[in-house]
Parts: C-alpha cells; sequence; structure tokens
C-alpha cells in the first residue's frame, strides 16, 4: 500500500503553521520529529486523568499509572521485536543508553559475575569514523579509563564504510563494536549483517546506535543478531526525555548498574546493597512516564502507517532530492550519491556559500534545516569542511516540499555569488 501522505500531513497540527510569512517546509526530522496529534493528546490525556507515581504507589492512579507506563514498554519491545518485555531499558536518550552500556563496562572491575565487561590493556573498542558524538566519546572515556585501545573503521570518499577495513580493525582483541544503523550526516545504512558476522567472530560485542533507523524502517534485534541497540522517542515522533535501549537478557543480568537510586535495589543495607534485576537494575529514580506512555502511542502510530510503506515513500523522496541536487551546479552532496543503501537525510555543501548561510537563507523562506556537524564533527574533518547544510525528510515530507528546496538552494547561490 502506498502512504496516504495527505493524510498523514493532516495530524501534525504545526504543519499547518506559517514561517517568515511562508508555510511551515519541516526538513530537520533527523534531528527531531514533529508530533501527531494522538501523542500530543496521549501525554495530555495521560496527565489529566492518570498520573501518579509508578511501581511505588499503591493507590488506583498508581496502579493506572504503572500499566500504562509498564504498557509501554511492552509496545517497545514489539516495535524492536525483542525476545523479552524485560530487555527493554527506559533511557532519557540515546547518549544516556550509551553511557549506561559504557559506564557498566568500567564498573565491572569489581563486579563477580560481570567478567565479560572488564576492559584493560591489549583490549580494543571499535567505532566507526561517522558515529554522532554520543556513540564515540562514551567510548573515548572507556578507553581512557580502562588502559583499552580506541579503534575506528574509516569511511571512504562516498560515505560508506571502508570494506576491508572492517576485518582489519576488528580483531581478536576486539571486545566491542559500536556503531551507527544509519548516519545522521551522510544518511549512509551501514552493513549490519556484515559487521555482526565479523564482530561475532571475534567474540566481540555489539552495540548499535539506531537513532536514525528507527524512524524510518521496520526492526528485528532478533534478525540483526545484535547484543545492545538504542533509540529515541522524539526522533521517532514521540516525546523528547524518553529513549529506550535493549540489550540481550544474559547481558543485562550480568551487567553492573550505571546510575544508583531508587527502585533499582533488590535490598539496601548500611552495609551494602544488592540490585533489581534488569530492567529495573537500570532505571534508578522516578522515569518519565508521561513520555513513555505518549512514546507507546508513537510507536503504535508509526506501525499503523506501516514501516515498509514508509522506508518506501521516503525512499522515493531521497531518489528524486538526489536528482534535483545532482543537477545543480556547485551542489555536492556529502553521502553517497545513489539512494541504494541510504536513508532520507542529505547533507550537502553550496560552493561560495557557507551551510549556515544556506540555512538561513531557507528558513527565511520557510524551509527549516540542519546546519553544522551535526554532532558528528570527524566525519566533516574527513571531508575537508567546516559544515555541511542537511535536509532530512519523514513521513509527512512532499515532492513539492523537496522543489521548494531545490529552488530555494538554487536562489541561495544566486543571492551569495
Ligand atoms: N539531533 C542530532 C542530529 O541532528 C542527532 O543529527
Amino acid at each position: 500500500m502506498t502512504l496516504d501522505v495527505a493524510a498523514v500531513r493532516a495530524q501534525f497540527p504545526i504543519l499547518s503553521r506559517t514561517v517568515h510569512g511562508r508555510p511551515l517546509i519541516y526538513l530537520d526530522s533527523a534531528n527531531s520529529a514533529q508530533k501527531p496529534q494522538a501523542v500530543i493528546d496521549a501525554e495530555a490525556e495521560f496527565y489529566a486523568r492518570h498520573y501518579s507515581n509508578v511501581a511505588r504507589a499503591v493507590h488506583t492512579l498508581g496502579s493506572e499509572a504503572t500499566d500504562a507506563f509498564e504498557g509501554a514498554r511492552d509496545k517497545v519491545a514489539a516495535f524492536l521485536d525483542a525476545p523479552r518485555r524485560e530487555e527493554i531499558v527506559f533511557t532519557k536518550n540515546i547518549s544516556e543508553a550509551l553511557n549506561l552500556i559504557a559506564y557498566s563496562f568500567s564498573n565491572a572491575t569489581s563486579t563477580p559475575g560481570a567478567e565479560r565487561f572488564r576492559l584493560g590493556p591489549g583490549d580494543e573498542i571499535v567505532v566507526t569514523e561517522m558515529e554522532h558524538h554520543s556513540n564515540l566519546v562514551p567510548w573515548q572515556l572507556l578507553a581512557q579509563r580502562t588502559g583499552a585501545r580506541f579503534q575506528w573503521i574509516p569511511i571512504d570518499d562516498e560515505g560508506r564504510l571502508v570494506d576491508s577495513a572492517i576485518d582489519e580493525v576488528i580483531t581478536a582483541r576486539t571486545r566491542v563494536v559500536a556503531f551507527a544503523y544509519q548516519s545522521n550526516v551522510l544518511g549512509t545504512i551501514n552493513p549490519v549483517p556484515r559487521l555482526v558476522e565479523r564482530a561475532k567472530a571475534v567474540g566481540a560485542l555489539t552495540v548499535v546506535d539506531a537513532a536514525q533507523a528507527a524512524p524510518h524502517l521496520p526492526i528485528s534485534v532478533r534478525a540483526l543478531g545484535v547484543d545492545f541497540l538504542a533509540f529515541t522517542g522524539h526522533k521517532v515522533y514521540g516525546p523528547t526525555g524518553v529513549g529506550a535501549l535493549w540489550g540481550r537478557y544474559e547481558l543485562l543480568a550480568a551487567m553492573p548498574p550505571f546510575l544508583a537510586g531508587g527502585e533499582m535495589i533488590e535490598t539496601v543495607e548500611m552495609t551494602g546493597t544488592t540490585f533489581a534485576a534488569p530492567p529495573h537494575r537500570f532505571e534508578a529514580g522516578t522515569p518519565m512516564i508521561a513520555q513513555a506512555v505518549a512514546l507507546g502511542t508513537a510507536i503504535d502510530w508509526l506501525t499503523g502507517l506501516g514501516l515498509d510503506e514508509v522506508r518506501a515513500h521516503e525512499h522515493a523522496l531521497t531518489e528524486h532530492a538526489l536528482d534535483g541536487l545532482a543537477a545543480l551546479p556547485g551542489v555536492r552532496v556529502i553521502g553517497p550519491t545513489s539512494s541504494v543503501g541510504r536513508g532520507a537525510t542529505i547533507s550537502f555543501t553550496v560552493a561560495g556559500v557557507h551551510p549556515h548561510d544556506v540555512a538561513q537563507f531557507l528558513d527565511e523562506r520557510g524551509i527549516a534545516v540542519r546546519a553544522g556537524h551535526h554532532c558528528a564533527r570527524p566525519v566533516c574533518v574527513r571531508y575537508g569542511i567546516p559544515a555541511t547544510t542537511r535536509a532530512s525528510f519523514a513521513a509527512h515530507t512532499t515532492t513539492d516540499e523537496i522543489d521548494a528546496l531545490l529552488v530555494a538552494i538554487e536562489q541561495a547561490k544566486e543571492m551569495f555569488a
């Protein structure tokens, strides 16, 4: 079935507003997605009718809130095709999820049963050159704390991983391989099966940042065969302040906690503490209750559209945009120039115009894009540029909006010439 884009658009109140007197064209969903009315209503309804703290209150509201919160966990588990609901840990975002894993590794030094997570000199941590800082800096810091070596798989001129380097960089010394499913700058979709196969062959754990994949394609952690995967709510049309980490149960069960506090304990004595089983071991303190509930609604909404339909729609938009950009002299796409193996996020530069000036020019015409290094500075360094302008598409994006973008880029070139 084809996506009914007009019907999708009608569900986003923000799409009916104007910016600088022009209809809003929102091409910044890779940064944060807009919210359909159902998600806005779900959060308000929860606060209006069911709100209470979870897992602590014995009253009716307490059990309604707990049911709604734990129901959202079920929805996340189904969204990721996770074997068990206890494998879903709510986090505030992907940065927190990845720090959780990295700090659990260093906390493993003194935890019996957590030997698998102990790192030291001679061990290696592998990432890719295209990572968002949130899947790069926590691992750099873990390497510093433990004496492990920080390594990376380089990217080629087209923005794809150098395939031959995968076998060279991931070796018998590698203990963890962390990579993005889809690059937030380049749009590249990484060869997950290839990376997982290599990591497994050397006994390394795999950690996937699925921030940019989760809104656009169906994900099955079972089929991918990875060990950990994280995504964030605000990019899948849900609220900010909530995301989820999925981890294999036996790994989570062996991992020491990261943050300590309320509800993550089994028993506390003045002389020491034992910890709750996953997922609660990793959810210290009052969680993001209403946000998790509304994330559940966002997942219902997105899966209701059909992720295969969303993917097909966005693929067609990407082809259209790449063709249009290729026809504009002086415009360079940073990332794959073919729509194969890439998602609906396109970074580009315009000769002679700073990426921020392009973005500002577009904003004056009602077109919202992002400019900068997109929290993945090494990618810009790799291509010898200070920044890019980035347009990213969503289920509500239309071909007309992309045509408006192309016309405005042409005008920007003329105006700054
Ligand atoms: N918000 C970040 C981006 O724009 C991840 O890519």
